[in-house]
């Protein structure tokens, strides 16, 4: 029998001053993408800023539906517009930004396990870490150095088959 420990370093800036510029300004675009949010029926609103190894940023956020299960996060609706859109492009880093139109979110948002899954799918694709930066309306900013950090022992398509 054995026993292991899974852990990851994160890493938190106090404010948006402390990020360095790219970062900054991603998440700059996070927040404008998040304003656009269609979010009826939660009110909270996320907005998902996808960086590309052009220096392009595709962004998205929640759309929600009358039908509950048909609306999609933010961070899916991005990632699969810049998947869609730039399939040959790596995707470097993705600033996620989270509020409520009820009460002051003031802690970073963690992305739900299926948009992780989804992520994820794109750093296996691509063998290159997807960093991940996380803020609420104010409060702290929480940098993810990968998707798989947070989403450890995750499923990919090496278990599709035996090679
Ligand atoms: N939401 C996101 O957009 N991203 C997440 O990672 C968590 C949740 C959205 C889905 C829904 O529209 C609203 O937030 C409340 O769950």
């Amino acid at each position: 029998m054995k026993t292991k420990r899974m852990g990851f370093t994160l890493t938190e800036y106090d404010k948006v001053e402390e990020l360095p510029k790219q970062y900054a300004t991603l998440m700059a675009r996070a927040v404008q993408a998040r304003k656009k949010a269609y979010a009826p029926y939660s009110n909270f609103r996320v907005g998902a800023a996808v960086l590309l190894e052009s220096g392009e940023i595709v962004e998205g956020n929640n759309q929600e539906n009358a039908s509950y299960p048909s609306g999609l996060c933010a961070e899916r609706v991005a990632i699969f517009h810049a998947g869609a859109n730039y399939p040959g492009q790596k995707i470097l880093t993705v600033a996620i930004s989270a509020a409520s139109d009820d009460y002051e979110v003031k802690q970073p948002a963690a992305p739900c396990g299926n948009c992780r899954q989804s992520m994820a799918e794109y750093e296996h694709k691509q063998h290159a870490p997807i960093v991940i930066l996380l803020q609420g309306e104010s409060g702290p900013i929480f940098k993810c150095e990968s998707v798989a950090d947070i989403l450890p022992l995750g499923f990919n398509n090496s278990f599709l088959s035996d090679s």
